[in-house]
């Protein structure tokens, strides 16, 4: 992919990259809507992502080009406006990123060229748009020697996400796009933001991406309506609890001062936020106990809340989930990422991945009307250089 990068980089701008890095994007294997309520997360970097190859320039313009979006053709803003502009489409990711950049003091001082390509499906909850921030974070670092850390940079990929996109999202994806590594995942605590690396070592088994092909839509202000339920529910908590966030709750503790969320609905949220903690640190437990069947419950079971109680999934990332579940040899799945569409992960024997792709691509494509994709993908870094 990044020599045809290099020729496109010449071809479009006329001169030969000083700098490549990589983003990879995530799944999340359990612990879904918790990074915006203090819980738990605990993702892993994938192999698929973003790769960059960046130039500076000598005058005030900067430049972007993505070989996804050729039909966007080269866009072009000024180092002296850097406002969100909807015209400038994917664009306004890396712009936002920059922007921050320079806010936080950060001497970016002069414009640049960058070409960006993907292999990350778009729209299918894998965090491409974290990775298309950390990308640019890092090519800023190497194209101006910025002495920034990667956990700045995250901060900083998440305001974008928050203050410039207007989506009100966790850290869980900027922090695992910037912080993975091979074959690890992340246990993070995103009230204290304390992490360890955990080997994701299933045995037999692996885990297999389903992707619904659907387009997300709506995705971003459902998001940010879950966002105010949980923040509605926290509030009336502590009418009675001291604590901070949902996540510093167990489910003990949530059921007995459960009454004082009178709505359903929103006792439904806290419910999910609370319980899915809970099933992170088990899974946690599961997976260092190499109790791999626990581990595929507490998936089956972080779904069924994510259905039931969070209303994210949808019938589509359902059927792959509740299909993916009945299969012989599968030992949990459910959706990941932020939901309403994109992709499901399922833990499944080696020997029944094509059993797993065949049985639930039927049942999906009768049920929907079009066929899933399904990825293998192995656990990788995080943001990283590439030498050129
Ligand atoms: C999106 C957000 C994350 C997280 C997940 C849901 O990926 O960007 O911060 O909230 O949804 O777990």
């Amino acid at each position: 992919m990044l020599a045809s990068m290099q020729t496109q980089f010449e071809k479009h701008f006329e001169t030969k990259p000083d700098v490549a890095a990589f983003a990879p994007g995530r799944i999340n294997l359990i612990g879904e809507h918790t990074d915006y309520n203090g819980g738990y997360v605990f993702p892993a970097a994938i192999e698929l992502g973003t790769y960059g190859l960046a130039r500076k320039r000598e005058d005030r313009t900067i430049r972007f080009y993505s070989l996804n979006f050729e039909e966007k053709g080269i866009i072009s803003f000024s180092l002296d406006d850097l406002d969100y502009n909807a015209d400038h489409s994917w664009a306004n990711y890396p712009k936002g990123m920059v922007k921050f950049l320079i806010e936080a003091g950060y001497k970016i001082d002069s414009g640049f060229d960058v070409i960006v390509e993907g292999n990350i499906p778009n729209g299918a909850s894998l965090s491409s748009s974290a990775s298309i921030e950390m990308l640019t974070g890092w090519l800023m670092k190497q194209l101006f020697n910025l002495d920034v850390e990667r956990l700045e940079l995250i901060q900083l990929g998440r305001k974008v996400e928050n203050k410039f996109i207007g989506v009100n999202s966790g850290i869980m994806d900027q922090f695992i796009v910037g912080m993975g590594q091979k074959d690890q995942a992340i246990l993070l605590d995103t009230h204290t933001l304390e992490y360890h690396y955990v080997p994701t070592e299933f045995g037999d088994y692996t885990i297999s991406i389903m992707n619904t092909n659907k387009r997300r839509e709506l995705a971003e202000s459902k998001y940010n309506e879950r966002l105010e339920e949980c923040q509605k529910a926290l509030a009336l908590l502590q009418q009675e609890l001291d604590i901070e966030a949902l996540g510093h709750l167990d489910v003990e503790t949530f059921e007995k001062y459960a009454h004082l969320i009178e709505d359903e609905t929103i006792r439904r949220r806290a419910r999910h936020a609370v319980t899915e903690n809970a099933r992170v640190k088990e899974a946690y437990d599961a997976l260092a106990q190499s109790d791999f069947e626990r581990f595929g419950e507490l998936l089956n079971q972080s779904h069924a809340s994510l259905k039931d109680d969070y209303e994210v999934t949808g019938k589509e990332l359902d059927t792959l989930a509740e299909s993916a579940q009945n299969v012989d040899g599968v030992l949990g799945a459910r959706m990941t990422g932020a939901g309403f569409a994109g992709c499901a992960i399922a833990l499944v024997h080696q020997s029944k991945v094509k059993d797993l792709e065949d049985e639930v691509s039927r049942i999906y494509t009768d049920k929907i009307g079009y066929a899933p994709s399904f990825y293998h993908v192995n656990i990788g870094d995080g943001v990283k250089t590439i030498e050129l």
